[in-house]
């Protein structure tokens, strides 16, 4: 392998469970982007949200996402709205191959089942939320991927076969 994997989608798409899998698969490292920036400002998503709302948290997963350049290559699951600015969508294409696990608005919300930890979706109209951002959001995720996986009623293991199934070739 030599560039990232990076899979991208709406919240609940399964995006680090199925990464999970494929880098064991692939015997790359896992890299998850929300996890990372959580771990190295020592504080939760939530709490980053609440601290400096959206356009902070926006900054730092801009600079977690270029920071991957100077990794090796891994499987990346990226925070849904990685996509939103620009400037990420043109590293994404430029650092990796790009899979867009895609998913519909109430399969997503029943997967999450607590939205507490995804500030964009909490609280009343979490679900309206929900379907307005997927619908902004699918022509960005359109424009980054290099390859589309539907997760649709499909389990992790599934997924994440079908993934391995569609970049094969697409890596070295
Ligand atoms: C977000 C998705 C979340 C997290 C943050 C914002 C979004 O990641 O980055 O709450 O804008 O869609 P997941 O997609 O892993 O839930």
């Amino acid at each position: 392998m030599t560039h990232h994997l990076f899979l991208v989608g709406f919240m609940g798409a399964g995006k680090s469970s199925v990464g999970r899998q494929v880098a064991e698969r692939l015997g790359v490292p896992f890299v998850d982007l929300d996890e990372r920036i959580a771990a190295e400002r020592g504080a939760t998503i939530r709490e980053i949200f609440e601290t400096g709302g959206e356009k902070s948290f926006r900054e730092v997963e801009r600079d977690a996402l270029i920071a991957l350049q100077s990794e090796p290559p891994s499987v990346v699951a990226c925070g849904g709205g990685v996509v939103v600015r620009d400037e990420n969508r043109g590293a994404l294409k430029r650092l990796g191959t790009v899979v867009h696990l895609k998913v519909d608005a109430a399969e997503a919300l029943a997967r999450i089942g607590d939205t507490s930890t995804r500030p964009l979706l909490s609280g009343r109209g979490g679900a309206m939320a929900a379907t307005s951002l997927l619908v902004a959001r699918e022509s960005l995720y359109a424009a980054v991927a290099d390859v589309v996986v539907d997760t649709t009623g499909r389990g992790i293991d599934e997924v994440a076969a079908a993934v391995l199934d569609e970049v094969a070739g697409r890596l070295s």
